[in-house]
């Protein structure tokens, strides 16, 4: 059976970009084998330094994920942080890493350029992912486009430790759902945390609604044809509505006599509906903290058997133990 992993930073509310392009490929997947979705509160250190919005954020990832789908009895949900032996592996990685290797990463040069402090644990933030991912032997990691070059630094690294040690380390795969490799933010450049242009899968209804009639679009008047695959608008719609809708929507832009603020709040309806249940179910695990605890801890139990098997064997490869 092959195993499936997949972790998100617990740095802010979650958007509609973190939904499609990784929550919603990895609730899927976790039908398709054994799956382990983890918390990264260790990788949010990097860029968030308040005690209390970690504590936060986290509890908020862990009911954010189970709410949209992730099925305790067939996945496993824990926080990187209880995994005892994450840092020790990737200190270990480390140690093989060669600093051309993460001096060529894109993400570590997009963050400080947005103002995030170059740290040592940012410029190091790929090996750290790197051991979050072969520590348990993965075989699958589903993930937005922007974190394949992580992947790909992943597979080095593996490459490397077993030229070095020996045969220890599986070599992980990226799985990237093309469809929404990109999803819009409401500036129409990429949704991202980052950019303050999300739209939050569980913000009220008027803050919501807010967000979208606020969306960019150009000045094409009401009368005249659109072309849908321009708009952001349709490109978000058509990947929350059924095929059918979505032809319709193409359609009405193509025909004219339709403004964007129709299409905004057909949007609007639309994701409202489709995460209803979610909020639903999100509201009823709120008022039962005990439930999410036990399962982070049923998750890490699980989570830290799968890795000492591994470490067994790095550490006996490496010189660490007998
Ligand atoms: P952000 O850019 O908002 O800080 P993260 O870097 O925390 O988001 O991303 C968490 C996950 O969500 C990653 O797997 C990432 O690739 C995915 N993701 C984030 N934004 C988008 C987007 N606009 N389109 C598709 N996937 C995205
Ligand atoms: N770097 C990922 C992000 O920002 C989060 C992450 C940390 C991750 N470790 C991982 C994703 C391991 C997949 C596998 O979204």
């Amino acid at each position: 059976m092959k195993r499936i992993l997949s972790g998100i930073q617990p740095s802010g509310a979650l958007h509609l970009g973190n939904y499609l392009g990784m929550m919603q490929p990895s609730v899927e997947l976790q039908h398709k084998g054994e799956a382990l979705y983890f918390i990264a509160d260790l990788h949010s250190l990097t860029s968030l330094h308040d005690a209390e919005a970690l504590r936060r954020y986290s509890r908020d990832v862990a009911l954010d994920f189970l709410a949209c789908g992730l099925d305790p009895e067939r996945a496993f949900l824990f926080r990187q942080s209880d995994i005892a032996k994450i840092p020790l592996l990737s200190w270990i990685l480390s140690s093989v890493t060669p600093m051309g290797l993460l001096e060529r990463c894109h993400s570590y040069k997009d963050k400080i350029a947005r103002g995030i402090a170059p740290s040592h644990a940012l410029f190091s933030y790929p090996v750290l992912m790197a051991a979050d991912i072969l520590i348990y032997d993965s075989d699958i990691v589903p993930v937005g486009k922007d974190q394949k070059q992580h992947l790909e630094v992943t597979r080095d690294i593996a490459v490397k430790m077993n030229e070095t040690f020996g045969e220890i380390l599986k070599l992980p795969t990226p799985s990237i759902r093309e469809e929404a490799a990109n999803v819009p933010g409401t500036d129409g450049a990429k949704m991202s945390k980052s950019y303050g242009n999300t739209i939050e899968i569980f913000a009220e209804e008027k803050a919501m609604k807010k967000k979208i009639m606020s969306m960019v679009t150009d000045s094409t008047p009401v009368e005249e044809a659109k072309d849908p695959e321009e708009s952001s608008i349709y490109q978000l719609y058509k990947l929350f509505a059924g095929k059918n809708e979505a032809l319709t929507m193409a359609e009405k832009y193509r025909a004219g006599g339709t403004g964007y603020g129709d299409f905004k709040k057909q949007l609007f309806a639309t994701v409202w509906e489709y995460f209803a249940p979610m909020r639903h179910k999100r509201a009823e695990l709120e008022l039962d903290t005990d439930y999410v605890d036990d399962i982070l801890q049923r998750g890490a139990e699980h989570a830290n058997q799968l890795a000492e098997a591994v470490m067994t064997r790095v550490e006996s490869a490496v010189g660490l133990r007998r």
